[in-house]
């Protein structure tokens, strides 16, 4: 056990929130993925001696989460990733393990050993943008858009919000920029899309604002090796086939869906579709759109007749389809093979209804003319298996 005085001599040297961060530095350096929010709070919690109920208790972020879930699953892989990372660094020999209980004492040894604790050098932190949303923390970067987590100090009480700042400055981005941002607007309101706020432009950049949604991405939860329970994975199809009714009924594709734009939200595990329009379109003119994220690229989901530009309605649903299968399978879209007509064979490779599995093999077909046309008709074949 640390003693208190031990703690606060050791907070003269790094707060917990340094102590995080630093962490997350040496993290990024090492695996180009910034640690999540929910494992930031499990360091903080842990370098103040807090239980995992404590933490639950005491950091909003933490709050919708099972005690058991945080302690045996998040912080589990979370020792695991820091135990690889400060071996690498060479602060930890072979034989040692990261664990709560060390964790000071592993940051202490970095310090010792000439590693500098960041220096809070991004000018956007504490920034004021547009005389009303106070920036207060960096969320995550992409190739595409660095996202920070803001204050509305125009609103009581100061809600959160979020401030996506786009990477690319072009002519080109700001054409798509602007044209995208009107769909997103006319899109509309929908529970289980963030509202988009504001957007605007400062400094050269391309700015949107959105409501905050408190979640973690799906990706979190897609792990090689774990395959989901056929009842979860039916959960998670009619959940985000409800999403896209709404906006294919408007005509609107998403075209980018993968499990980082999918987020499962804190207060009700239900999900929440993100990122649509303006930035997905700027990607993929200028990228290849070989983002990395867990479990596959985005290029896993995009189906053939997107990929040589003439996305539909239906492309989405192929996307939703090889995420059920990816759950189903517990297996990386890359990982499963085709057939000599193009269709994933997968079957065999778990447990699964036949019902269900029809359904997921017509989302996926090749032939986009074969497929459901549109999230309606994916949505009523779903909620036929659960009725
Ligand atoms: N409204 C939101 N609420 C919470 N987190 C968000 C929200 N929008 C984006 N994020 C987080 O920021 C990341 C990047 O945002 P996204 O819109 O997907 O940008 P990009 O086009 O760069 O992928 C997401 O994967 C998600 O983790
Ligand atoms: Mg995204």
């Amino acid at each position: 056990m640390v003693s208190l005085s031990t703690i606060s001599l050791k907070y003269e040297v790094m707060t917990p929130d340094e102590a995080s961060n630093f962490l997350d530095n040496l993290v990024y350096q090492q695996t180009a993925e910034h640690l999540t929010r929910l494992e930031q709070s499990i360091i903080r919690g842990v370098l103040q001696c807090w239980t995992y109920k404590e933490i639950k208790e005491n950091d909003p972020i933490a709050r919708g989460y099972e005690i058991g879930y945080l302690g045996r699953y998040v912080a589990y892989h979370l020792w695991k990733k820091l135990t690889k990372v400060l071996r690498q660094a060479g602060i930890i020999n072979q034989e040692e393990r990261v664990v709560a209980a060390n964790l000071w004492d592993c940051i202490m040894r970095a310090l010792q050993q000439g590693m500098q604790p960041p220096k809070s050098t991004d000018p956007m932190l504490d920034k004021l943008m547009r005389m009303r949303y106070r920036i207060t923390e960096h969320l995550v970067s992409t190739d595409y858009s660095d996202t920070y987590l803001a204050e509305d100090e125009n609103l009581p009480d100061r809600p959160f919000c979020l401030v996506k700042r786009l990477k690319s400055q072009s002519a080109r981005t700001s054409q798509m920029f602007d044209r995208e941002s009107r769909v997103l607007y006319r899109l509309g309101k929908h529970d289980r899309i963030p509202e988009l706020l504001a957007r605007f432009e400062e400094d050269g950049y391309f700015y949107l604002v959105y409501e905050f949604v408190e979640g973690q991405p799906i990706a979190q939860e897609l792990i090689e090796g774990k395959p989901w329970e056929e009842q979860r994975v039916i959960a998670l199809l009619q959940d985000i086939l409800e999403i896209l009714v709404f906006v294919h009924k408007q005509d609107i594709i998403h075209r980018d869906l993968h499990p980082q734009n999918l987020i499962e939200r804190t207060s009700d595990r239900k999900i929440v579709l993100i990122d649509f329009g303006a930035v997905k379109e700027i990607n993929t003119s200028q990228n290849s759109g070989q983002t990395k994220s867990h479990g596959g690229t985005q290029q896993d989901y995009i189906p053939p007749e997107q990929a040589i530009g003439s996305p539909r309605l239906c492309s989405d649903i192929y996307a939703v389809g090889i995420l059920g299968i990816q759950a189903l399978t517990g297996m990386r879209p890359k990982q499963l093979r085709v057939d000599n007509k193009g269709n994933l064979m997968w079957r065999d490779r778990t447990k699964v209804s036949p019902q269900l599995a029809d359904i997921l093999d017509k989302m996926v077909l090749y032939a986009f003319g074969e497929r459901y046309p549109s999230a309606v008709e994916a949505l009523q074949a779903i909620q036929k298996l659960v009725s």
